[in-house]
């Protein structure tokens, strides 16, 4: 049987073409399909550091490194030549057959490396889902033969993000997709989130707010029983449910409260991770030392699909000296190639010192500009942490007041980011960013100049509709 030629399709197509074959065949993610079908995807064809360009040759400031994952920028030669020389050398080869390829090894120990020193081993996967689906796995065989096996309850945060898979999307706190699907799966349970705009008192400061917020954990664990609790799970600072930066006060009683009933802590570093925060991972910003924390994205600045779990010396241990085989993996897990673009991906971070530049220079610079966005008539909080931010839209500044969600004024105005050319994202209403790390100070003032513009844009629409 012949397979027939066909000529590159890529330089061929109008937008309108790609749109129509899209809308025929692709299922896109978290999307409605008939809405998006109906209007339309944005083809989006090239990038160059912190811009990308669309097929009608549109630039555009990407805010938010593609889904919080580009962390180098676009168009990095040497993680581009990585997985090149991989590809040739040695596509695939698995880890299940007491076998290894040189990336995975090295990308194990630098990853050893950079991360506090008690985190000396990692288990490889392909994504930040696959990662905490992991962590359900594991937390439960350590309790296992730990001889706890009544330990099972994992808890979570509403609002929490920690993926889309069965395990990850239960350990998560999205009411949308828990009303799908019959989730959360059984023995996962959560609280609520550390956000003080939303849930903090008017009478109360942040650090009061923070401890009241992690003392919900102590509730929880009692409620439940503290011998069946497994774990607690958490983002240092809580992305997709709308960069909520918790009080200082909020982790290290997270992290006394577990030691006090002996549940291990897991930090879901997949958005905190690799420097987004100004320091190699969130919990060393945020001040707490977890047993396991979960990876992806910046791992390998998604150049190529890569998570894992860096595993602490606590769980290690009798994991490795007690456990026996552990039942679960992947094909993926260690892909050479994904290894081999993750180191490059590493040294570049640590050549262009990414992490000091976002701690230093690039994080204080952008706090102090979403600082003066508070002078805004909309703008009722703004929050940053390294290179992640949040500008939460309101009606009534000093009541704490939100528009009414149906009318979706974070849309309104995120579609004047994307007219604007700037990826800018709503959660609700409050609109949020995370740069790639590479960005400069002229950079993040081109980037302010747009959210201003989109914000005036956004406030011109409530008042000509009449919501303000
Ligand atoms: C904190 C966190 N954990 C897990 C995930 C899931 O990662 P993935 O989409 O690679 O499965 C995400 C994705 O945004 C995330 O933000």
């Amino acid at each position: 049987m012949s397979i027939t030629q066909q000529a590159p399709r890529t330089a061929t197509r109008s937008t309108k073409e790609w749109q129509q074959a899209d809308a025929r065949h692709f299922l896109h993610p978290f999307t409605d399909f008939a809405a998006l079908a109906k209007k339309g995807s944005r083809i989006i064809t090239r990038g160059e550091g912190i811009y990308l360009w669309d097929s009608e040759d549109n630039k555009i400031l990407d805010a938010m490194s593609g889904l919080w994952c580009v962390n180098v920028g676009y168009g990095q030669q040497s993680l581009i030549d990585a997985a090149s020389k991989q590809m040739k050398e040695l596509p695939f080869y698995n880890a299940f057959f007491q076998t290894a390829t040189p990336p995975s090894i090295e990308l194990a120990e630098v990853l050893a490396e950079i991360s506090p020193a008690h985190f000396q081993h990692v288990f490889f996967t392909s994504s930040g889902s696959e990662g905490n689906d992991t962590i359900v796995r594991m937390v439960r065989r350590y309790w296992d033969v730990s001889g706890k096996p009544e330990r099972q309850v994992i808890i979570g945060r509403h609002n929490g993000y920690h993926g889309s898979t069965m395990a990850g999307a239960s350990l998560g706190g999205m009411s949308g997709m828990h009303a799908q699907g019959g989730l959360p799966i059984p023995n996962i349970t959560h609280i609520e989130q550390p956000h003080w705009f939303e849930l903090g008192k008017p009478d109360q400061t942040r650090d009061e707010f923070g401890l009241q917020a992690a003392r919900w954990l102590e509730e929880k664990i009692l409620s439940v029983g503290p011998e069946k609790v497994a774990a607690f799970i958490g983002e240092p600072v809580q992305g997709a449910g709308g960069v909520i930066v918790p009080p200082a006060t909020y982790w290290p009683e997270i992290q006394r409260i577990c030691k006090k009933y002996d549940v291990l802590l897991v930090s879901d570093e997949v958005i905190c991770g690799f420097g987004r925060t100004g320091e190699w991972f969130g919990c060393e910003t945020l001040g707490f030392e977890p047993d396991l924390m979960t990876f992806a994205k910046g791992v390998s600045s998604g150049y190529i699909p890569l998570g894992g779990v860096m595993v602490g010396d606590r769980v290690a241990k009798v994991l490795i000296e007690q456990g026996g085989e552990f039942n679960h993996g992947f094909t993926y897990s260690g892909h050479p190639v994904a290894c081999a673009v993750a180191l490059a991906n590493i040294a570049l971070i640590r050549q262009l010192n990414l992490v000091s530049h976002v701690k230093h220079n690039v994080g204080p610079y952008m706090a102090e500009q979403f600082a003066l966005l508070n002078e805004h008539p909309l703008v009722g909080e703004t929050q940053t942490c390294g290179l992640m931010g949040a500008v939460q839209i309101v009606k009534d500044k000093a009541a704490r007041q939100t528009f009414d969600a149906a009318l979706e004024v974070g849309m309104l105005c995120r579609g004047h980011c994307f007219d604007n050319g700037l990826i800018m994202r709503a959660v609700g209403d409050r609109m949020i960013v995370a740069p790639p790390l590479v960005i400069s100070k002229p950079q993040i003032d081109e980037m302010m100049t747009l959210i201003r513009r989109s914000l005036d844009q956004t406030l011109a629409d409530v008042h000509v509709r009449g919501w303000l």
